[in-house]
């Protein structure tokens, strides 16, 4: 007999199973005990709630029912019966149980207590066994499940990226380094530099920023294509918004322009936000009250106007706003929250970049709604993007949602030839290493126009968590690897 002939919890609450002889797995949350009854309340991760479980002491016996303290594991047989009490409509009442795995009460770390996000991020490895950690990856799967489907309907193909690559997509020198040579003693050439043609693939490499340049080669073949991986930077910001190793999608299609690029990508944001508001109801119900108790410890004046679940519907049912980069600089540099030096960069000149505080002085003060920031000075972004006529600015897209900042960064790239090369040579980005991605606007080149969604922000964003080392389960940052 196999072991696991289980019904999950979900399908107890969700299937008439009253009157059933059945199997429950799963671990103990709570326990409560008289002379005549323990109650169990048992959770399976399938669904937030906690399942009911009624032990006679006549029928477990006293040994048994000691061990079911919190965090134990249990398979429990036994029969769904109507409830009497409140709330759920059946409870199963135990024939026998089989403690699977003890959790002794003087070790087990987590209490029926709410305990600190800090102090959860420690113990990252039993978080998940939460009420919000639950809720959160079951969301986070959702999301990528919805990311999928998307694009799957759309007729978009899911492509592969390398994650160890050669190139630093976004020339922003950030990468971690690939290496299997001695590094007490790498070989070195005559120079005194290493030589890296003695290293694992005969030259330098490293993890990837980004999946980009080999997602364009992918859609000058099958058009519409999308990547979903793991991506890294070694940029030192210890900041709520940013990992060292993150997911991204990245969609990038043949015969986009700017405008096409930027209805795709507003289109696919309100769909996977709808996706996980149909079929995560009350894992969002949930944390939509977590997130309203964690509004209330801030100062009046830092709430936000809108509760999680309300946010959410709102951005689903709102356009975006779309304005220039030249037109947010005017909008910014006008604003009293400039003239009284509020921002801690102020807004003086054309051409700076945005920091994160305008980028949300736009979205929650001015505009309050999410805002595709376009057409950004070249000087501030990558290579790759298209020049645009004025010979000052590309056609660069930022995506800026409430409480995040930026969530997408996307172009319509230069597929001008001479253009491209031109700019290289600029901005010191190595041409001949480059040489295949050159070769797409040698060979059949056409216009075509992609962005990324950090995924981690996007969790954030439709959980409601504040840090983003909560929305993912083993996060990589700045002197953190555990687990
Ligand atoms: O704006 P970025 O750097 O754009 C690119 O990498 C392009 N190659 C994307 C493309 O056009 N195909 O990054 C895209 C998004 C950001 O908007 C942000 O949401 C997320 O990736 N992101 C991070 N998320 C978490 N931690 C970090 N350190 C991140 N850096 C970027
Ligand atoms: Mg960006």
């Amino acid at each position: 007999m196999a072991f696991n002939n289980r019904v999950k919890i979900k399908n107890v609450l969700q299937q008439d199973l009253i009157g059933q002889e059945i199997t429950l797995m799963g671990w103990v949350r709570t326990k409560r005990s008289n002379k005549n009854v323990s109650f169990i309340a048992l959770n399976d991760g399938s669904i937030l709630t906690n399942y009911q479980v009624v032990a006679d002491p006549e029928v477990i016996a006293e040994e048994t029912l000691k061990r079911c303290s919190t965090g134990a594991c249990l398979k429990i047989q036994g029969t769904v019966v109507a409830s009497q009490g409140s709330g759920q409509q059946s409870e199963l009442h135990a024939r026998s149980i089989e403690v699977l795995g003890d959790a002794d009460p003087e070790k087990y770390p987590l209490q029926p207590k709410k305990h600190s996000l800090e102090f959860l991020r420690e113990i990252a490895h039993l978080r998940m066994r939460t009420n919000t950690f639950g809720a959160v990856f079951r969301v986070r799967h959702t999301l990528a499940y919805a990311v999928h489907t998307y694009f799957h309907t759309k007729g978009f193909f899911y492509i592969h990226t390398p994650i160890i690559t050669a190139s630093d997509a976004e020339g922003a020198g950030e990468t971690f380094k690939v290496t299997t040579l001695d590094l007490n003693r790498p070989p070195k050439k005559e120079d005194g530099s290493i030589d890296y043609s003695q290293d694992f693939f005969e030259r330098e490499t490293n993890l990837t920023v980004s999946g980009q340049l080999e997602g364009e080669l992918a859609a000058m073949a099958l058009s519409e294509i999308y990547t979903f991986g793991p991506t890294f930077r070694a940029e030192n910001s210890n900041t709520t918004r940013h990992l060292a190793e993150f997911w991204m999608i990245e969609p990038e299609m043949a015969f986009y322009d700017a405008e096409d690029n930027q209805t795709l990508a507003e289109d696919f944001l309100k769909y996977i936000i709808s996706y996980a508001l149909e079929h995560c109801a009350e894992d969002l119900a949930f944390l939509d009250q977590r997130a309203a108790e964690e509004e209330q410890t801030k100062p009046a004046e830092q709430r936000a106007e809108l509760g999680l679940l309300d946010k959410l519907h709102f951005v689903v049912n709102n356009d975006f706003v779309r304005l220039t980069y030249t037109e947010a600089i005017d909008i910014l540099r006008n604003s009293n929250h400039n003239k009284k030096k509020k921002f801690s960069y102020l807004i003086e000149s054309w051409g700076t970049d945005l920091q994160s505080e305008h980028e949300r002085y736009l979205v929650e003060k001015h505009f309050k709604k999410p805002v595709i920031l376009t057409d950004y000075p070249k000087d501030i972004k990558a290579f790759y993007m298209r020049q645009n006529e004025d010979g000052k600015t590309v056609a660069a897209m930022d995506i800026l949602f409430p409480g995040i900042g930026e969530i997408i960064g996307g172009s319509q790239r230069e597929e001008r030839l001479d253009k491209i090369t031109q700019r290289m040579k600029e901005m010191h980005v190595p041409e001949k290493e480059l040489w295949w991605y050159l070769d797409t606007r040698r060979f059949g080149a056409t216009p075509h126009a992609g962005f990324g969604l950090g995924f981690e922000r996007m969790v954030q964003f439709v959980t409601g968590m504040g840090n983003i080392r909560d929305v993912i389960a083993f996060p990589r940052t700045p002197g953190n690897a555990e687990f």
